[in-house]
């Protein structure tokens, strides 16, 4: 197995159109719409990394502070930022673009992890990543801070072992005396 890959080996950019049946009734797209062409996109980021099958373990929370609107072209960029033993996080980035009326915003961002798994379902070990620009590299480096978060919130850490967040949290202070 190769041991390390450049991060940007496994970018991916998937491009859609917003159709009448990817919309609410407001016409604008759905939001389980969006999560599901969010969760291709950075399965193939995961796959592209790790030449494995992946499925998804988490998806940090996503926000829909902008809508996109019916017949807007909607842009999704992914690309794995680290990878651990048998998981990877992939940042997706998201653009919706008026083209007639020549605006592109950016709307969303999100975090995925992905975990590769043989053809029994089990983990499976993945090549490391190699942060190139610098983006990479301060997506590379927040991504054990967010990998302890997530594991803590879903009960499969310790908060006493989550040591990046204690600098966060101030966990090794002691409680402030209520007067
Ligand atoms: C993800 C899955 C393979 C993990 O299997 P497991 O038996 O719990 O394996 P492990 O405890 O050894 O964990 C394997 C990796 O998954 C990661 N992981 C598991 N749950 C996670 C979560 N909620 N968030 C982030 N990472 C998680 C672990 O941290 C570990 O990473 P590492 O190998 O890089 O250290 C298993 O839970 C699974 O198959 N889930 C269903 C996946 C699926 O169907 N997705 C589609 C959603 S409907």
């Amino acid at each position: 197995m190769t041991k390390k890959k450049s991060a940007s080996q496994s970018q991916v950019v998937m491009t859609e159109m917003v159709l009448p049946n990817d919309t609410n009734t407001l016409h604008n797209l759905m939001g389980g719409k969006l999560m599901h062409w969010m969760d291709i996109v950075a399965a193939i980021a995961a796959q592209k990394h790790s030449n494995r099958i992946v499925v998804t373990a988490a998806a940090d929370s996503i926000s829909f502070k902008h809508p996109i609107a019916l017949g807007n072209v909607v842009t999704l960029q992914a690309q794995v930022t680290r990878a651990f033993n048998s998981s990877m996080e992939v940042f997706i980035e998201v653009w919706a673009e008026d083209i007639p009326a020549n605006k592109k915003i950016q709307t969303h961002r999100a975090f995925f992890t992905f975990v590769a798994v043989d053809q029994n379902g089990r983990p499976i070990e993945v090549p490391e990543v190699v942060p190139n620009t610098p983006e990479e590299v301060e997506l590379f480096e927040g991504a054990l801070r967010r990998r302890q978060l997530r594991l803590v919130l879903a009960k499969r850490m310790d908060p006493k072992d989550a040591v990046e967040l204690k600098s966060i949290f101030n966990l090794d202070e002691k409680p402030e005396k209520k007067k």
